[in-house]
């Protein structure tokens, strides 16, 4: 098993992140869509909204596998003996339970308004957690590490007293400043050979924790009909669609809510057990 952590989001990610956008959206955006999507997140975003945003990195390489490549560029060519031999996209193993309290500094006692963990017979090959329950950490087999060291991985910044890592998925989101009670998730991506084995719902745990604690019991997030993937992940994750001028395969879709021709669905989710707002 190989250890994934999360951490808090950092301005030196934005390199890497904004190469995942390109990259990782790959199944509902054409390489150009992508790079347009990708100036939706601006440098400001790792300025002035970390706090609230998170990194979920592998391990540093496995012994033998060779340097690294910084700041998000594709792996240097050592890199290439880090397992990358049959990591195909998909071909990942089970992710371990996801938790909390660590990381991001996320309040104890608000555990219980997270959606349920992932549990280790949910999951293709039944993976369990293989380390203490409170180290906000996840667990996936090798072969999944194998796909995040593999060629062509993006690497988080380097930071100080340690290289940069595999990144393995992200969470923009930030507490509205204007409304009290919201807090927003603006982007979260999940390196595609990792997917659908609960990183993402780990991922909005995490958020949906830190703004329970901070008196925000609304989440709200704008998904583009042509996502897919994203409409149905936020639709098992409890969030529910917000008015809508036309359906769009059942969903209430709001007209030019971008700009012209820029169509969206305008999710919310309430959580549950968060101390009212006042005011
Ligand atoms: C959308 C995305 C973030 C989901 O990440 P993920 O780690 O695969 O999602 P999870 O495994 O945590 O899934 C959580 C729930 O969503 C559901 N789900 C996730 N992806 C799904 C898909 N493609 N189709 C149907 N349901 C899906 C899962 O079945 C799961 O439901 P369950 O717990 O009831 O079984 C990921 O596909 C991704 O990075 N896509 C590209 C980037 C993107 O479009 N981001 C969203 C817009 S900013």
């Amino acid at each position: 098993m190989a250890r994934l952590t999360f951490r808090q989001a950092r301005e030196e990610d934005h390199a890497p992140i904004v190469a995942a956008i390109r990259t990782w959206w790959g199944g509902t955006r054409t390489p150009d869509e992508a790079r347009e999507l990708s100036l939706l997140l601006p440098r400001l975003f790792l300025q002035h909204f970390a706090a609230t945003s998170l990194i979920l990195e592998g391990a540093d390489a496995p012994a033998g596998a060779g340097s690294r490549a910084a700041g998000g560029g594709p792996a240097g060519p050592g890199h290439e003996s880090g397992g990358a031999a049959g990591a195909a996209p998909g071909g990942v193993g089970a992710v371990g339970a996801a938790v909390d309290g660590g990381a991001t500094g996320v309040a104890a006692g608000v555990a219980g308004n997270l959606p349920p963990a992932r549990s280790g017979g949910g999951h293709p090959g039944g993976a369990r957690p293989a380390g203490p329950a409170a180290d906000g950490a996840l667990w996936v087999d090798e072969s999944a590490a194998a796909g995040l060291h593999a060629a062509g991985g993006l690497r988080t910044a380097d930071a100080g007293d340690r290289p940069g890592r595999p990144l393995a998925g992200f969470l923009i989101g930030f507490h509205s400043p204007d409304r009290p009670g919201t807090a927003y998730i603006h982007f979260v991506g999940v390196h595609p050979g990792l997917r659908q084995h609960g990183i993402a719902r780990a991922l909005y745990g995490r958020f949906f924790a830190r703004a329970t604690s901070a008196r925000r019991p609304e989440v709200r997030a704008i998904v583009s009909p042509a996502n897919k993937p994203s409409i149905a992940f936020h639709h098992a994750m409890g969030f529910v669609p917000d008015g809508g001028d036309y359906e769009s395969d059942g969903v209430p879709v709001h007209r030019d809510y971008d700009g012209p021709g820029h169509d969206r669905i305008s999710f919310r989710r309430l959580l549950s057990g968060a101390p009212a707002v006042a005011g």
